[in-house]
């Protein structure tokens, strides 16, 4: 069996080619003393490595602590990503591998959740013979039932999307937790429909999480000394709660009843303690509105970063792709951002090269868009056609794969230029640290992020994490900081 770092460092390799990106994260070692072993690998995005969490919890209380030995485990979750076609093979291949233990272990039980689960639902039990369990991302409070069916000698399936579960109630078992940093799930789903996006249907109709329960979280993240939370969703500023609209008593206040959006909510989260920094992630260019800018503004503690994914530099394109707005609209939310919040705040972005008719000239407003904005750091991917999409029923995947490369690359350069042109403009400033940890490379070095996101190491002098730091930068590498702590 090849080990995980080998696995990744061969997906590093693919991305260095311009091919292909993924994160996999694998559950740590948890003893409580239980007998029973769950080892789960999770694929794609942050909301998926959140839900890893909710499983854990929920599979805590059934008796299963948490291994990051494959060997040592009774089940095996892959909890999986559909967004690329990359991703999905990436799950194949692990799946294969992981035939090999079901072979000697006749009693290990393999189960996939998430996107992948979604998307393929039974025809993933008939593909894959060894896979036991299929449940979907709405589904994980029937694991325990879902359980004891294979062990009753059933496969197991549970797919329904709802259209209310938010796993509220549920306090998730941090997995692969530095201590002082965690994700906060806000919202599920999407309602975007987006051409080339599977999203909205491996994920279902967009809802929002009641918000005195994420402020629960987040207070008891900071009492449990963690001091940054991420507000995650695949669209926050169409976070949108009323207790009306969850079928609660309603609450009147003046006659009308309170909707709590995006900007109340970061306004919640901030007035839990100064110390407890806010992030968020995903926001959309279609609905970032100037209030929550100014509420960004208004609190030290909110982090000044936005990732605002542009995903094309071409209003054709963009229309094509389904996104609510133009080339023009996205500049003139940028400007905005430098207006309120200034030149510092950091602004980061995902695109996609080759989508379907794009011709070179569009190509080149990306990248004449991105010699606008500068971004920080850009996600760049190179167009996978998903199936059942709306671009997939209607339009042509129609760039051949070497445009695609050399288009993807050419963005890549860019970004990798402007990464490095932001960091050594912050070489000479003072940043506000909030310690993460040790760095990789030395025991005798920290590190940790500024308010912008921006990585830095510094000698630890006595200082610990989960403590702010003042740091004045001395030198930069191309994706990281090099400081000294000053009063
Ligand atoms: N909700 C977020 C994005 C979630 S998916 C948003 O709206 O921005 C993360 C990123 O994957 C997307 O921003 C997009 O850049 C990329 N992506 C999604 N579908 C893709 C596809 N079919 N091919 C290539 N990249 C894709
Ligand atoms: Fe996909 Fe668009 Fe929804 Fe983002 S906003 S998850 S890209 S459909
Ligand atoms: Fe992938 Fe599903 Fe996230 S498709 S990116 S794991 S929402």
């Amino acid at each position: 069996m090849r080990n995980m770092k080998d696995l990744i460092q061969d997906l590093d390799v693919i991305d260095t080619a311009g091919v292909e990106q993924c994160e996999i994260k694998v559950s740590p070692d948890s003893n409580s003393g239980h007998t029973r072993k769950l080892y789960i690998e999770s694929y794609g995005c942050q909301m998926n490595f959140s839900d890893s969490e909710i499983v854990a919890s929920i599979l805590a209380k059934e008796g299963y602590d948490t291994t990051s030995d494959i060997d040592q485990a009774d089940l095996i979750f892959l909890n999986t990503c559909s967004i690329r076609e990359k991703a999905e093979q990436t799950v194949r291949h692990r799946l294969k591998h992981i035939n090999g233990f079901k072979k000697r272990k006749p009693t290990l039980l393999v189960g996939v959740l998430g996107c992948m689960a979604e998307r393929l639902k039974t025809t993933l039990l008939e593909e894959e013979k060894m896979v036991d369990l299929v449940a979907g991302p709405d589904a994980y409070r029937d694991l325990p039932k879902l359980i004891h069916q294979v062990d009753d000698g059933q496969k197991a399936v549970n797919t329904f999307l709802s259209r209310e579960e938010t796993y509220a109630d549920i306090s998730p078992v941090r997995l692969n937790s530095n201590g002082v940093t965690a994700f906060v799930s806000i919202m599920r789903g999407c309602d975007n429909m987006c051409s080339f996006c599977v999203v909205p249907f491996t994920r279902g109709r967009e809802r929002s999480r009641n918000p005195h329960s994420i402020v629960a979280e987040a207070q008891a993240l900071f009492d449990q000394g963690f001091r940054e939370v991420t507000l995650l969703g695949q669209n926050v500023d169409s976070y949108k709660w009323s207790e009306e609209e969850n079928n609660k008593a309603r609450i009147e206040k003046k006659g009308v009843s309170q909707t709590i959006n995006f900007a109340h909510l970061l306004e919640m989260v901030a007035k839990v303690h100064p110390d407890l920094r806010i992030r968020f992630s995903t926001s959309h260019p279609k609905d970032i509105t100037d209030d929550v800018l100014h509420t960004m503004a208004k609190y030290e503690n909110i982090c000044k970063n936005i990732h605002l994914p542009v995903q094309s530099g071409n209003s054709r394109i963009l229309e094509l792709m389904n996104r609510g707005y133009t080339r023009e609209w996205y500049l003139e939310r940028v400007n905005k951002i430098r207006e309120i919040l200034g030149e510092d705040c950091g602004i980061s972005s995902d695109m996609i090269i080759g989508f379907c008719s794009e011709t070179e000239e569009e190509h080149q407003d990306t990248l004449s868009l991105m010699d606008i904005v500068e971004y920080d750091f850009a996600y760049m991917f190179y167009y996978s056609e998903r199936p059942g999409t709306l671009a997939a029923k209607k339009l042509s995947d129609d760039i051949p794969l070497d445009v695609k490369k050399r288009r993807l690359n050419e963005i890549i350069r860019k970004q990798r230029l402007h990464a490095e042109k932001s960091n050594k403009a912050d070489v000479g400033k003072v940043f506000k640290i909030l310690i993460e940890g040790t760095s990789k490379k030395s025991d005798q070095h920290l590190q940790g992020r500024s308010s912008n996101n921006k990585v830095a190491v510094f000698e630890a002098q006595n200082k610990n994490k989960g403590e702010y730091v003042n740091v004045l930068i001395t030198e930069c590498t191309g994706g990281t900081l090099l400081g000294k702590i000053v009063a």
